[in-house]
């Protein structure tokens, strides 16, 4: 697929079918990843999880819904859950998972997968939460968000989106 076109067909997918990615295509995602740019060329204080652990996934979700009293399920019923986890304790967490999760969204739509960025229920199960000491985690290593990928079920197209901008010239 031609850039543009990838660009042009990435949209965050809600509805997934229960088809799995091969771990192969998983590691073509975790590849794209790993080429994106991180403030300071601090990859080591990155770290990548792949979650298809529908153990883990439920209780993420059980965690989220007893914390907040939401009933929705943050994670769509989605096959995989990739979470990006830093040590460094400044805002430059937030971009470095930015600029990664975009890489795999991008790369997804270009192997016809869906994907969608989660970062509110990450956000609001916080450093404290009882999920993360399944993840495997070195020592200072907090998630920061995550993304999550599948087979789409059903139809769906990206939105027109518009920003607003002005020009100094
Ligand atoms: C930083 C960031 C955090 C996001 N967090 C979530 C999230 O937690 N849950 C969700 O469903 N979508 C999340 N999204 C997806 C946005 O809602 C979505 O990108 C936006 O509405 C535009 O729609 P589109 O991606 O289909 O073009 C997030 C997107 C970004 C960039």
């Amino acid at each position: 697929m031609l850039f543009d076109e990838v660009i042009d067909k990435r949209y965050s997918e809600r509805k997934y079918s229960s088809k799995e990615p091969s771990d192969e295509s998983i590691e073509k995602l975790l590849e794209a990843a790993r080429k994106a740019p991180i403030a300071n060329g601090q990859y080591d204080k990155c770290r990548l999880t792949v979650v298809k652990d529908k153990n883990l996934m439920e209780d993420f979700v059980k965690e989220y819904q007893e914390k907040t009293g939401k009933s929705k399920n943050p994670l769509y019923a989605a096959p995989v859950f990739i979470i990006f986890s830093s040590s460094k304790d400044t805002s430059a967490r937030f971009e470095d998972a930015g600029c990664v999760i975009e890489h795999i969204c991008l790369k997804a739509t270009e192997m016809g997968l869906g994907s969608c960025y989660i970062r509110g229920s990450v956000n609001a199960l916080g450093k404290d939460a009882a999920y993360i000491k399944n993840l495997n985690l070195d020592e200072g290593f907090y998630p920061v968000s995550g993304v999550i990928v599948g087979y789409p079920d059903g139809e769906s197209s990206a939105r027109e989106h518009n920003i607003k901008t002005n020009y100094i010239n």
